[in-house]
């Protein structure tokens, strides 16, 4: 089959880096994402330095291609019907209610995605999972597209993304690997192929792996509980760092240059956030009880267990330096995204941190890079803050001082804080980022590895 036309069904922190991406890489193909959301859509086809969300480098490889061979529409039946190969890159959240609540991922994005494939095409189609799914969920997919189609063939493949928020760009251009699961029927196997072709326009052969469709799908959620779990194993070690005296960055250093081990994803800090780390060890834990390993579910759930331990043990360690007295006092929390470089903060450590400090009475100011302050306020509804204290947000452009505050907190790992002006507030470190022994002269700083006095 000749792709000439791709339609991928979600405009959100894949779909649209992933899709500008494959258009600048292949102008020969039309590119068109499409998202049920149609202020999204406004956005992605406004002012580059206005997309929906931000990605070093995304603007400027959007501003090359857009209009030219990708688009942005929020025609779905139209561009569903045109196109050849259809990606579907919705969200696939924690399900809240039902049957695996708090758990299992919630499906009903991507079913309402087949539904419209099934409903709107009028000829084969290639449907690729891009969303990150349980495994066996191409075969719930595969029932939904056979049951409303007339005749219809489809082939379903599973093509996770690995990419990371904050170096997107980068990770799309020049990914570590490419994963196509697919049949291994002659149709199936012929999918596989015609997606590899679109890959291999700038991804070298040797790292576009082929699999069984169910490999595919569970490899993503390993992946991503793998990484998480040396996120939990090196914040598990900060706390044992605090009652030893040991220090947590040599420890990582030590660590990681054992080659067997590698020096990624060691660096302590106040828990790992984000859309997917979670959701997708849950959902693990979720798959692992369903086939009855029980023991490996609780061992996965661990990685979690610890995470939220050390939130926990972070804020405590400002509620412990007020002796529990927080009342009026004003605390400045820097980093809101889950990590710097992106203007996502979906569980982002900061949201646990500052609610929690709000309801002890602590006045809480929010400074970010990149999150504007739309977003922020919407987080204080969505997470349940309490409605009659607050934070107040800073605007990214002025304010840079934060010297009248009685504590601030350090949330993200962006080079740039090194040059706020801190006056001589006390400085707690949930990046461990500030070892720099101008800073030190003059704050107080509390760290991971430290015990507060
Ligand atoms: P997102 O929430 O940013 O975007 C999803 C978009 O899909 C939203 O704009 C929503 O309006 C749209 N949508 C939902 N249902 C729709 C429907 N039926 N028709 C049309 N549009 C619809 O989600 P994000 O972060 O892009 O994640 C998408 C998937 O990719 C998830 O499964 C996630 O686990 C996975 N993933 C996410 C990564 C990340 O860093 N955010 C990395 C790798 C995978």
């Amino acid at each position: 089959m000749e792709i000439k036309n791709i339609c991928c069904i979600g405009a959100g922190y894949v779909g649209g880096p992933t899709m500008a991406v494959i258009a600048f890489k292949c102008p020969h193909i039309n590119v068109t994402v499409v998202d049920a959301n149609s202020e999204k859509i406004k956005a992605w086809n406004g002012p580059v330095e206005n997309l929906p969300i931000y990605e070093p480098g995304l603007a400027e490889v959007v501003q090359q291609v857009r209009g030219r061979n990708l688009f942005f529409s929020d025609d779905i039946a139209e561009n569903i019907e045109k196109s050849e190969m259809i990606f579907m890159a919705v969200n696939t959240p924690t399900k809240t209610e039902g049957q695996g609540a708090g758990m299992a991922a919630d499906l009903r994005y991507v079913e309402a995605c087949a539904n419209d494939i099934a409903k709107y095409s009028k000829s084969d189609k290639i449907v690729i999972e891009k969303s990150t799914l349980p495994v066996r969920t191409a075969e719930k997919i595969e029932e939904i597209l056979k049951e409303n189609s007339n005749g219809i063939h489809f082939e379903i493949l599973s093509n996770p993304e690995f990419l990371a928020e904050g170096t997107a760009i980068e990770d799309l251009f020049k990914s570590d690997r490419v994963l196509i699961g697919g049949d291994k029927t002659k149709s199936g196997q012929k999918a596989v192929q015609t997606l590899v072709n679109i890959y291999s326009n700038w991804i070298p052969k040797e790292k576009i792996l082929t699999n069984n469709v169910w490999s595919a799908e569970l490899a993503k959620l390993a992946s991503n509980a793998m990484l998480a779990q040396r996120i939990s194993s090196i914040n598990s070690l900060s706390a044992l760092c605090e009652k030893t005296g040991a220090d947590i960055d040599e420890l990582s250093k030590a660590i990681g240059m054992d080659h067997r081990i590698g020096p990624h994803f060691l660096k302590a800090s106040v828990g790992f956030g984000g859309s997917c780390f979670q959701k997708d060890i849950l959902n693990l834990v979720y798959l692992c009880n369903h086939y009855g390993l029980n023991e490996v579910a609780e061992y996965w759930h661990q990685v979690i267990k610890i995470n939220d331990y050390q939130k926990k043990r972070f804020t405590k360690k400002v509620i412990e330096h007020f002796n529990g007295n927080l009342k009026g006092k004003k605390i400045s929390i820097i980093g809101w995204g889950f990590k710097e470089k992106t203007n996502d903060s979906r569980e982002s450590a900061s949201i646990y941190v500052a609610k929690w400090l709000c309801e002890l009475g602590a006045k809480i100011e929010i400074f970010d890079f990149h999150m504007s302050e739309d977003k922020i306020k919407k987080d204080f509804i969505t997470y349940d803050f309490i409605t009659n204290n607050y934070p107040t947000i800073l605007s990214p452009e002025k304010e840079k001082i934060f010297k009248s505050s009685h504590a601030i907190i350090l949330m993200t790992g962006d080079p740039r804080i090194t040059k706020f002006n801190f006056g001589s507030s006390c400085v707690f470190d949930g990046r461990n980022v500030l070892k720099l022994a101008s800073l030190k002269s003059k704050n107080k700083i509390i760290s991971l590895d430290k015990p507060n006095d």
